[in-house]
Parts: structure tokens; C-alpha cells; sequence
């Protein structure tokens, strides 16, 4: 299986760099074909991204979008404004969602919904604070998030979804403590349970990808290939070289 990466450029770079970066980006595509990749812009930013990626091997998705339908929530972005742009995936429940946004496991398992039914990929993130690891609450937060990020999910007869464990306190911009590898593949295999425990079918098929101060010198040491099969990078991913030597550490 191709090795999942997921650039999440948060609310950095503006529509007039995302020209440059996809010249620098593409310079070796065939290295791109081994991996599946994608680029998660702020929305605004997503035609541009579409129009520069769309004879490439990246692929692009939204980082966040409202749980409604449609309606008046000014501000938001709808799943079908995505799923028009040509989105296959859409980070939900990021923990920087959850902290500033205040985001409820309940709003994050609508969003994995309403992604799924407008045909994008949810990709439900979870992970733990400090002070939970701390308290040795991490496993119960996790699991908690799992099995309530999924709750609607049965509704639907086929299955896609991605899982990105993202510790808070391993995030570039909060402590940016660098996990040690065989944590982070011991909560994988329990979020692999859960999914069993969770869902009816699929669960062996969802990836599991890490996040967290992801670069080019540790990508290599969270990603197993087997539990932990890709990665969702964030201040790494907003420079294209550096990026792009990601991609060449983990295909
Ligand atoms: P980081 O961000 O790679 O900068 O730690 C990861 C994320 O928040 O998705």
C-alpha cells in the first residue's frame, strides 16, 4: 500500500505562493506516484491548489467544514463547497478545532458524516493534551473520540474513513515533544481494536496516520507500514522542498 501523506497548511500561505510551491513540488513528480499525497489549504486557497495540482499526482482536501447542510452560518464552509472543489478529503476534529473552535466530539462525529455522504474522506483526528497523557487519561480520551467521531458512520453502506493520531503536545506550535515511536504504534493498535469493536465491516482497511512536528529526519521512525501507514504534516508541509523530502523518506 502507498504510503498516505497529508500536508495541512493550517491558515498560512495566501493564493498568490501556491504557483511557486506547486513548480518546486512537482520538480519530481515520479517520486509522487509512489505516495499518495495531499495538500489541505485554507479554503480560499483551494481553487488555486486545484488548478495548479490538477494534472499531477497530488490531490487536494478541505481542513475543516460546517456539520449542517447548507443554511445561515456566516463564515462556514459547507462539505458540498469541498466536495465541488474537487476535495477527496477533509480533515475533521482537529485538535486545533477542538481547542480554539471548541469543537465536541458530537459536532466532529456530524462532520465525518456529512463528509462521507458528499463523498469525501473524513479524516477523524484524535489525540490527547499533555495533561492527559500526563494523568494517564490518554487511552480513555482517545478511545472516546473514536468511538464518537464513527457514531453515524454505520448509516452508510460502504466505508472510507482515515484515522490521524495527533497527540496535542507532539504538534509543532504546542510543546513539540518528540513521541517515542512505540507509543505511538501501541495507541494505533488501540484505535485498530476500537474500529473493530466499532464498525460492522472495514476496520482492518482504515490507515491509521500519525501527526505531530512530522519532518523529514523522524517521518520514518512513526511510520511502520503496517499499523501507522502514513502521516499528516503540518509546519513541515508549508515549505515544498521540505516537504517533498518527506515523500522521498517514506516511499
Ligand atoms: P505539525 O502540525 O506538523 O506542525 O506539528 C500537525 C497538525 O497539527 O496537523
Amino acid at each position: 500500500m502507498k504510503p498516505i501523506i497529508i500536508g495541512n497548511w493550517k491558515m498560512h500561505l495566501t493564493a498568490s505562493d501556491v504557483g511557486d510551491y506547486a513548480r518546486t513540488f512537482l520538480a519530481e513528480p515520479d517520486i509522487l506516484t509512489k505516495a499518495e499525497v495531499t495538500i489541505c489549504p485554507a479554503a480560499p486557497l483551494i481553487p488555486a491548489v486545484a488548478g495548479a495540482f490538477s494534472n499531477s499526482p497530488v490531490q487536494w482536501g478541505g481542513q475543516n467544514a460546517h456539520w449542517e447542510t447548507q443554511g445561515a452560518f456566516t463564515g462556514e464552509t459547507s462539505m458540498a463547497m469541498l466536495s465541488n472543489l474537487g476535495c477527496r478529503l477533509v480533515l475533521c476534529g482537529h485538535s486545533e478545532r477542538r481547542k480554539f473552535f471548541h469543537e465536541t466530539d458530537e459536532m466532529v462525529s456530524r462532520k465525518v458524516e456529512q463528509a462521507t455522504a458528499h463523498s469525501m474522506v473524513p479524516v477523524l483526528c484524535v489525540g490527547e493534551t499533555y495533561e492527559q497523557r500526563h494523568q494517564q487519561q490518554h487511552e480513555v480520551v482517545v478511545m472516546e473520540q473514536i468511538r464518537k467521531g464513527i457514531d453515524l458512520l454505520s448509516a452508510f453502506p460502504s466505508l472510507a474513513l482515515y484515522v490521524a493520531y495527533e497527540p496535542v503536545w507532539a504538534i509543532s506550535t504546542n510543546q513539540a515533544i518528540e513521541p517515542n515511536p512505540s507509543d505511538i504504534i501501541a495507541m494505533a493498535r488501540l484505535i485498530r481494536n476500537a474500529l473493530r469493536e466499532e464498525l460492522p465491516t472495514g476496520a482492518e482497511s482504515v490507515p491509521i496516520l500519525f501527526g505531530g512536528n512530522v519532518n523529514p529526519q523522524n517521518a520514518k521512525k512513526f511510520v511502520d507500514g503496517e499499523v501507522v501507514t502514513g502521516v499528516l504534516v503540518g509546519g513541515a508541509s508549508l515549505n515544498p522542498k521540505t516537504f517533498h523530502q518527506i515523500v522521498t523518506q517514506l516511499v
